[in-house]
């Protein structure tokens, strides 16, 4: 079976694909080449990041580089789609550039799924508006997984604003599909209506939400995503409601891993301490740079196993 040529949400890859992936990541974080992979009939690899991005363009652009890949920085804002070109023609002619695969972040939900009929090259979405970002969920799963976490059976908390979260819905998706129980919880405006699948919980109780989980997952407050509510202090209450602060931790009889996809509201979503209390090997503490580190040899790993197709 071969490795779909868009990678635009996770329902696109299979469990064989998800522990294939998982397994490459582990053999380029313990045995790292003294040469690059690609040193003849090198691949090139363009990101196109018509959003902000620090964590996920820098770690496409790093993993490109590290494999031997000839990396292209396709810049939005300096070019022709600035003229009124349209996406489909800016990646006609990437292709005859000879983009092999590129990295794109769009913040228009479902925006890539219309190139899976007849793809110009490989494509990943680097998020996609509220839809999906499954790259941040693959290399989640592998930090996870490196840190000791079991998916299978445990349970973990996505606390925060689930609903207006591409990480989360891909997060629901690939961790439900590795038999992992999840409880979202948020303010009511920020969960779903109905629960996405069996195994996910609904709960605004963020208390009861830490209690019943062997590990948080923090997302950002939005508030970009809320517009509804204009400059209503909606989210002021956020910190004492639903913020997950080291008090709040401290009255746990375990110890919790933190994880947090960034970029972090300190002080909000996470409190201070929490977010300056780095994990370290007697105790789990904040993960959130253990899944930046991470990220190099999960993205370096699906860049291979789309230019190979060789699962
Ligand atoms: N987690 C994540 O997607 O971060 P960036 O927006 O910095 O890429």
């Amino acid at each position: 079976m071969n490795f779909p040529s868009i990678l635009e949400s996770i329902g696109d890859l299979n469990l064989s694909q998800v522990e294939y992936l998982l397994n490459s990541a582990k053999g380029f974080k313990y045995n790292p080449r003294k040469h690059p992979y690609y040193e003849v009939n090198q691949p090139v690899v363009a990101t196109c990041f018509l959003e902000h991005s620090t964590r996920t363009r820098n770690s496409f652009v790093l993993a490109a580089e590290k494999l031997g890949a000839i990396y292209l920085n396709f810049d939005p804002a300096t070019s022709s789609l600035k003229k009124g070109e349209n996406l489909e023609e800016t990646f006609l002619t990437l292709r005859s550039q000879g983009v092999d695969l590129c990295v794109i972040r769009t913040a228009v939900p479902g925006e890539l799924r219309p190139f899976k009929n007849n793809p110009p090259f490989k494509i990943i979405n680097g998020g996609d508006g509220m839809h999906q970002h499954p790259t941040q969920a693959l290399l989640d799963l592998f930090t996870m997984m490196e840190t000791g976490f079991k998916p299978k059976g445990n349970t973990m908390a996505i606390i925060g604003d689930c609903e207006h979260s591409r990480v989360c819905h891909s997060l629901i998706d690939l961790m439900t599909m590795v038999g992992c129980k999840i409880i979202l919880c948020g303010p009511s405006g920020c969960l779903p209506r109905q629960t996405p699948h069996t195994n996910v919980e609904l709960t605004s109780d963020v208390t009861y939400a830490i209690n019943n989980s062997d590990l948080l997952y923090l997302l950002r407050i939005q508030k970009e995503r809320h517009k509804k509510f204009g400059e209503s202090n909606y989210f002021s209450d956020y910190p004492w409601s639903h913020g997950v602060t080291m008090e709040r931790l401290k009255k746990l009889e375990k110890n919790v891993p933190v994880y947090h996809p960034g970029p972090a509201n300190i002080g909000i979503e996470i409190g201070a301490c929490v977010f300056k209390n780095p994990t370290n090997k007697h105790e789990l503490g904040y993960l959130g740079y253990e899944q930046v580190r991470h990220s190099l040899w999960m993205r370096m790993a699906i860049i291979m196993a789309m230019l190979e197709r060789r699962i």
